[in-house]
Formats: structure tokens, sequence, C-alpha cells
């Protein structure tokens, strides 16, 4: 094979050198450097978005309705949106041993039924692959293995197997002879992933990528990896619990931050239909620090159980502010104006709070939780039994609304909640049957509430 010539250029300002430095000659910036392929650029990522250089109008676009193919998990097919698309490329990451090779192999196995599916394997040997296909009770399913990690080998089978749908497990194992950087570099990667994107992109192949995550939880590699592929998917859960969420952070064909629940069992990842029962934890009578926020995770709204934990420092060290699952920032925001507008002082206190079931929640409209939960815990006093609570509570200690408030509420009711404390500006126009919607403008009317 003829030498491929090799160039680095700088990630943050793109200059480009002919060796490897510490320091880019460019910008100044160190270790900025990687390798890559010293070709015109236009012609190694001409074809990515398959443009033409001619203008068009837009109203004369007719854009064509992208075919869906259904993995056979419908709540991988709700992340998705609505399945995989012909030349799509999807980026799953996800902490080791969460369930991505499973998660793969389940849908691979659906899918070769009806279309002609390659497992690329980088990582396992292909008996490892078919234990665990024994495991999932798979062994007959209709789907290829290949055991191989050299990115032109990769092509070349894809272009003899010709396939509709490839699974590469995983991308940070692959590595092309054209770079001397090492396999799971930087430049490696991410060489790798656009080649195959592109080669996906002409073949109308959809692929699916596994990428590792670093200890900081973004997937390893460069970030220039989630621009490249259509969606990134990740896979959340904690180690100790069965229960996994696969989230859409972006996606090309369907909507972001849509959320697909799984339970990891005996024989593979089961779809959990009715993932608000399971945040739900089952205490017999209410108990002080809990309160249970609807928060609206991608389509569906999902109840989760606040947790606090409110307690006297000891010892007169450090006051600690710890959040599972929420963002510890806002934690501190909240306890402030938990203080200032509710004259609830919490200094002198470690406060934990905690998300259960391993969901992260990123929207505001678990504020109001939050606070009626640390108060709960303060005071020892349980909340009302039945009561869920959603809001955003801002600075001034006013509580402001949420989007989407009545599907909130319908959800509550539905898993049987009676009084639901919402903000004033998301009252519905017609009330709900059984349940009773107490609003509130300001954080004191919802302690109020609570008080008595
Ligand atoms: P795996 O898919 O290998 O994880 P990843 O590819 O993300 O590293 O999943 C491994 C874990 O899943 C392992 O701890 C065993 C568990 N598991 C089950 O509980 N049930 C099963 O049916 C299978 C196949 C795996
Ligand atoms: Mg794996």
């Amino acid at each position: 094979m003829a030498k491929t010539k090799t160039v680095y250029h700088c990630t943050e300002c793109g200059a480009q050198a002919p060796k490897w430095q510490g320091q880019c000659p460019g910008c100044g910036e160190w270790n900025t450097l990687v390798e890559s392929i010293a070709t015109p650029a236009p012609a190694r990522f001409r074809n990515v978005a398959g443009a033409k250089s001619t203008v068009t109008p837009l109203a004369h676009v007719a854009p064509q309705e992208n075919r869906r193919i259904a993995t056979g998990l419908p709540e991988f097919d709700r992340v998705l949106g609505g399945g995989l698309v012909a030349g799509g490329v999807v980026l799953l990451g996800g902490d080791p041993g969460i369930g991505k090779s499973t998660l793969l192999l389940q849908a691979s196995a659906a899918l070769g039924a009806a279309h002609r599916t390659l497992y690329v394997t980088g990582e396992e040997s292909t008996d490892q692959i078919a234990l665990r296909a024994q495991r999932l009770g798979l062994v007959n399913a209709p789907v290829e293995l290949l055991a191989e990690v050299q990115l032109e080998a990769i092509v070349a089978a894809i272009d003899t197997t010709t396939p509709e749908f490839v699974v590469v497990d995983s991308i940070q194992t692959v590595y092309t002879e054209a770079l001397q950087s090492a396999p799971g570099s930087v430049a490696q990667v991410r060489e790798c992933a656009a080649q195959l994107t592109r080669y996906a992109k002409q073949r109308g192949v959809a692929m699916i990528f596994v990428g590792h995550v670093t200890k900081e939880g973004a997937i390893a590699g460069p970030r220039v990896l989630e621009h490249i592929v259509d969606t990134v998917l990740y896979f959340e859960g904690e180690p100790h619990s069965s229960f996994r969420l696969v989230r859409a952070i972006k996606n090309r064909y369907g909507a972001a931050n849509e959320l697909g629940v799984f339970a990891m069992s005996e024989r593979g990842l089961k779809g959990v239909t009715n993932p608000s029962a399971l945040f739900l934890s089952r205490h017999g009578d209410p108990v002080p620090g809990s309160a249970i926020v609807a928060t609206l995770e991608g389509s569906r709204p999902l109840l989760v159980e606040i947790q606090a934990l409110v307690d006297p420092v000891h010892g007169g060290g450090m006051t600690r502010r710890l959040a599972v699952g929420l963002d510890p920032q806002r934690l501190a925001l909240l306890l402030a104006v938990l203080h200032r507008h509710g004259g609830v002082e919490t200094a002198g206190y470690d406060v934990f709070v905690n998300a259960v079931g391993g969901v992260r929640i990123g929207e505001p409209a678990a504020d109001l939780a939050v606070l009626l939960a640390v108060n709960s815990s303060l005071r020892n006093k349980p909340l009302p039994d039945k009561l869920m609570v959603f809001g955003e509570v801002g600075l001034a200690g006013e509580i402001r609304p949420v989007q989407r408030g009545l599907e909130r509420i319908r959800e509550a009711a539905k898993l049987g909640f009676r009084t639901v404390l919402m903000p004033t500006a998301n009252r519905p126009k017609q009330g709900i049957d059984d349940v009773a919607l107490v609003t509130v403008d300001r954080i004191d009317a919802a302690l109020a509430h609570v008080r008595d």
C-alpha cells in the first residue's frame, strides 16, 4: 500500500505543521496538534452532506421522508426518533458494562430478519459474542459477525456483504493504516468515524458506532465525533440498579432529549413501558424529605421522587451540599432562595439531594420539589400523601411556569396522585378529574401550603 502523507493540525486554530510539536505554531496552544491525512480537505469530506454546488430555492427542494427501519425494540426506536434511517449514523456512548453490546446485539438480531446486518466487533471475539447471544436466546439470529479493527478491511467487508445495517463495536478500536497515530488516539478515531460516516451516506447503510466515555462522562476521542454523526445517544444508569436509560443528546432525524427506559434482566434488556412507576420508591407511609415531581424527558412525562436529607454539621466542619441526578450549582442557588424568600435557613446543615432511580434531571421544573423536599427533611415532617409538585423557582422567590404543565398533571392523575402543587401560570382552563390543583406564585405560599 502506498504510504499516505500525513500532517499535524491544531484542533484549536486549524494551523498545520509537518511534524508533531508540543506547541501549535499558529496559536501557541499546547498539546493541540493531531495527526490527519494530508489530502486536500474537499476530497476527503466531499459527499458528507451530499451537497451539490448549485443554488436551489428552498421552495423547490422536495424533502424525502426518511424511511424508518424499526429495530424491534420499541424503547430504542423511541430514542432514535422512530427507528434507524438508511444512511444515518448513530453514536452510542456509555460506561463499560452498562449494556451497549447487549442492546446492539438484540437490535441486530431483531433487524437481521428483514435487513442484512453486520456486527463488527473490535473488542470481543466472535466466540464471546456467540456466548452473549446464547445468554440472550439469540443463537440462531440472522446476524453476520466480523472480528476486525482495520478500517480498510471493514470497508472491504461491507462492500462484499452489502449489509443494510452495520454495528461498529467500538469506534475506538478501529484504526486506519494511513495514520501513524496509535489506535484509539484522537486522530484515528476522528478519521475512521469520518470515513465510515461518508461511506454510510454514499451507500445508504444505517450504522451504529459504540463509543467509550471518558472519566468525565464525555464520549472519548474528539468532540468532533459528535459533529460527524447524525445522532448521539448516551446509555446511563446506576451500576447497582437494573434500570438503564438511553438518552438522545443530538438527533438530526428526531427530537433530542428523548428517553428510552430499559431493565437489564437475565436475558438482556427489556423495554419498560410505564417508567413513571419505576422511579417512585414505594414508601408505605409518607416519609420526611421526599417529594414527587413530574419531569419531562423527551416526549413523555416521568414521575420521579426527589429525596433530601438535611442534617446538622457535626464537629464544626464545612457544610456539604451534594446533588445526585440534579445540578449541584442549582441546588446551591435554590437553598439561597429558600433562605432569602422562604425564611428557611440551611446554614449549619449538610444538604444531600437525590433523584431516585438513577435518572438525571436537567430541567428547572424540579426546583419546587427540591425545595419542598429539603424543607420537609429539615422539619422532619412528611409532605402530604399523594402530592405531586412542579415549578421553576426564580431568584426573586417567584414560582415560574414550565412547559407542558397539563401533561405533567395528567401523568400524576394516571398514577393516582390527588393533589398537584404548581405554578399559577400553568393552571389549565379546565380542571382534571379527581385531582385538586393548588397554584402558587411565590415560594412562601408553597411553604405555607405544606406547613399545615
Ligand atoms: P455489555 O453489553 O457487555 O456492556 P458494554 O458493551 O456496554 O460494555 O453488558 C455487560 C453487562 O450486562 C454485564 O455486566 C452482564 C450484564 N448482562 C445481563 O445482566 N444480562 C444479559 O442477558 C447480558 C447479555 C448481560
Ligand atoms: Mg461492549
